[in-house]
């Protein structure tokens, strides 16, 4: 009965659905990677990402919201989005900072940057009782201490990363124009486009925030390096469809004029095991937490009871 359970809630790792996504000449398949980066091979007891999330997170009651310094404010200056053919990045400038939330200290925002799949798939990296959202968001933050990101990269808390899955909604998300209003202008590698800094508060969800998941994990592009303090947060954004579009259909992987054009699709890493890591669920956390086990199917869990009644009377 028990292994029954553990049978069907057990997480199957699939490949994900054929990739298009290229991380230079000759990288690509994500599961290759390895053979260019050693740091990418999912050794046994690696802690990679990204994850599935489910029903085996631990309840952490001291994991309070975190403090975004600065996100509230307007800075002064130009950003710049850049298309570096893996993604679409945002480049902010020093002075926001991420701490509290049981981060070790505090940590810098560097830039933000995004995944998605294509018209016909979803493209978050982590995912939700095997739920894959159309979209995630990913905001890097390098801890204060270090000078450079090698420096952090070389530290096993360097670097916490804030990932938001984004959904889809019928109407327009006014505070996301600013990005998906711009990525026509940065539709090729390499074109660059410079934005008028907003406040970075205004993407995210409105309230939630104290909602999350907590792991340690690693970069999802190479080298992997498994410096990464994961934020996943449960609320998703919301944009409407002709903002994902922009993305989905109007990204490419190559440079403008490149002979043979490649649009940027499904540029997230396949899920790893979790091994002997724990998840930890925010004091606020609503989902997930409990025994529950999101695939169990109608069927499964008509199978479930019978098997429960028989162990039952059997015992009896
Ligand atoms: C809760 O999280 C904090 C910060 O990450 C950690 O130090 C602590 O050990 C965790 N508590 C439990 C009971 O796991
Ligand atoms: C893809 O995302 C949509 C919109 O959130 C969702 O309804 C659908 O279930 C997702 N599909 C998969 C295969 O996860
Ligand atoms: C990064 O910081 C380290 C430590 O201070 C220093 O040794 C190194 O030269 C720096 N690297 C770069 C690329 O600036
Ligand atoms: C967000 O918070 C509100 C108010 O606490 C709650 O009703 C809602 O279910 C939460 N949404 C998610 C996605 O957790
Ligand atoms: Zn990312």
């Amino acid at each position: 009965m028990v292994l029954m359970y553990l049978v069907i809630c057990s997480v199957v790792l699939l490949p994900s659905s054929s990739s298009d996504f290229c991380y230079d000449e000759g990288y690509c398949d994500p599961y290759a990677w390895g053979d260019y980066f050693p740091s990418c091979h999912p050794i046994i007891e690696g802690h990679h990402s990204p994850i599935n999330l489910d029903h085996q997170v631990r309840r952490n009651l001291s994991l309070d919201m975190l403090h975004l310094e600065g996100f509230d404010s307007t800075q002064r200056g130009r950003w710049r989005l850049k298309n570096d053919g893996h993604s679409i990045m945002l480049e902010v400038d020093s002075g926001m900072t991420v701490s509290g939330g049981g981060l070790p200290g505090t940590y810098e925002t560097v830039q933000l940057h995004f995944h998605w799949g294509s018209s016909s798939t979803n493209g978050s990296e982590h995912t939700i009782g095997q739920l894959r959202f159309p979209m995630e968001m990913h905001i890097v933050n390098m801890k204060s201490i270090h000078p450079n990101l090698t420096a952090a990269l070389d530290d096993p808390t360097g670097l916490a990363v804030l990932g938001f899955f984004i959904d889809v909604a019928y109407a327009d998300n006014v505070n996301f124009r600013p990005i998906s209003d711009a990525v026509p202008s940065v539709a090729y590698k390499g074109q660059t486009a410079s934005i008028r800094p907003f406040p970075l508060i205004s993407l995210l969800p409105q309230n939630n925030l104290s909602q999350y998941y907590r792991y340690h994990g690693s970069l999802t592009t190479p080298p992997c390096s498994q410096v990464v303090l994961w934020t996943v947060y449960e609320a998703p954004i919301y944009i409407s469809w002709a903002q994902l579009k922009q993305f989905v259909n109007g990204v490419y992987s190559t440079e403008e004029g490149a002979e043979k054009q490649a649009h940027l699709h499904n540029n997230f890493r396949h899920i790893h095991p979790t091994f002997s890591r724990t998840v930890y669920a925010s004091k606020d956390a609503r989902v997930l937490t409990d025994a529950t086990c999101p695939p169990l199917s109608g069927a499964a869990f008509t199978l479930l009871i019978a098997l429960t009644v028989t162990g039952l009377s059997s015992a009896l």
